[in-house]
């Protein structure tokens, strides 16, 4: 059994004309549906109140202990328009689960993966006019968790909300899909042993802002971490996991353990990389390898993945006193052909084998 929703239609919806004016360029985690979901928690009552409301402000108390200590987390996943008109997302049990995960590190309460879906299915059917139905386009869904305790005491929340808003999104890096340049960050790391680099918690992505900063006063798009260990081993990027390929078709990709989010997107390439004949090694790779095996011609190509990057090729690795290519300023052969087999699979023009798409309606 699954949590009651109540339900308070937006009175106001975006008018049609406006709507598809927006679904035409809609960037990336700019434009908003008309609806969201909430979800209360109290240490007392558990999980309950649990409404689909119109898109609004949340108004909370300047006490409220997430804007003290950050005791935040999220998730993203996708919703994409079928051939046959229904709408299905990917996986998204899979970002339930890591919810979980990410709630325990944090020590907020688990949503139950039933809520979850329901909660999710609920607003993309509410607001299915605004999954784009043209081209790679979809609708981003990000559900999120944040301590709403008035208090200033530290300690885990006994008040919880959980929320879920979704966006019309189409390709993350603007300027669509090209390879992107990298800033190594030397100075800062994303995650210690026995931190939070494996749970999607909103201090992770913040702590990696300043080196995001930094990329982009090098000309980069995005920041890649080692480890903050031996500051040699090559972990994530600012908001995606990595993979390396090399010359006899064998792909690289750190392990997670604990220090790296768990991708669900990495965990699908893991899958369909298998099945398209390459070998795929799960070690630690440093950053020499990484500079002397694209030297050598022994690494082909690099690439990004997540849920809003899909795959997108590396081009270009930049540090404090050098920079290398990576392949020929284009995407790279396994790069593209992961990504449609990926983005075919999502689109619904390849059966599902794998039993990744969820129906929403
Ligand atoms: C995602 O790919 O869904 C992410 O969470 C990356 C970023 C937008 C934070």
């Amino acid at each position: 059994m699954t949590i009651e929703f109540s339900r308070e239609l937006n009175p106001h919806p975006l008018p049609e004309d406006q709507r598809a004016r927006l679904l035409a360029d809609p960037g990336f985690g700019r434009v908003f549906t008309d609806h969201m979901v909430t979800i209360t928690w109290t240490a007392e009552r558990g999980w309950h109140d649990a409404r689909l409301r119109p898109y609004q402000p949340l108004v909370l108390d300047p006490a409220t202990a997430v804007f003290h200590y950050g005791q935040a987390i999220f998730e993203g996943f996708k919703a994409y328009a079928q051939p046959d008109g229904s709408i299905k997302t990917f996986r998204p049990e899979a970002n339930a689960a890591r919810m979980q995960k990410s709630a325990e590190r944090m020590a907020l309460p688990p949503l139950p993966t039933a809520d979850f879906l329901a909660a999710c299915d609920l607003l993309i059917s509410t607001d299915r006019a605004w999954v784009p139905r043209d081209g790679e386009k979809t609708l981003y869904v990000r559900p999120f968790m944040m301590a709403t305790e008035v208090f200033l005491g530290v300690r885990p929340a006994n008040h919880v909300t959980f929320a879920v808003i979704a966006s019309p999104a189409a390709s993350y890096f603007s300027g669509g899909l090209h390879p992107v340049s990298i800033w190594l960050s030397q100075e800062y790391t994303r995650a210690a042993p026995g931190g939070t680099g494996a749970a999607k918690c909103s201090g992770n992505y913040a702590a990696s802002l300043i080196a995001q900063r930094q990329a982009a006063e090098h000309g980069c798009e995005q920041v890649v971490f080692l480890d903050a260990v031996e500051r040699r081993w090559v972990e994530e990027l600012g908001g995606m996991n990595i993979y390396f390929v090399f010359d006899d078709g064998t792909l690289v990709t750190p392990p997670t353990s604990g220090t790296i989010l768990e991708g669900v997107t990495r965990d699908a390439i893991l899958t369909l990389a298998t099945e398209h004949g390459h070998r795929v090694d799960v070690r630690p790779i440093d950053i020499d390898e990484w500079r002397s095996g694209v030297a050598s011609g022994r690494i082909t190509e690099v690439f990004a993945c997540g849920t809003a990057a899909v795959v997108t090729p590396i081009g270009r690795l930049v540090w404090d006193g050098g920079q290398l290519s990576i392949g020929d300023g284009t995407t790279g052969k396994v790069a593209q052909e992961l990504r449609d087999a990926l983005l075919a699979i999502q689109h619904g023009h390849v059966p599902d084998t794998h039993g990744w798409m969820h129906t929403v309606c």
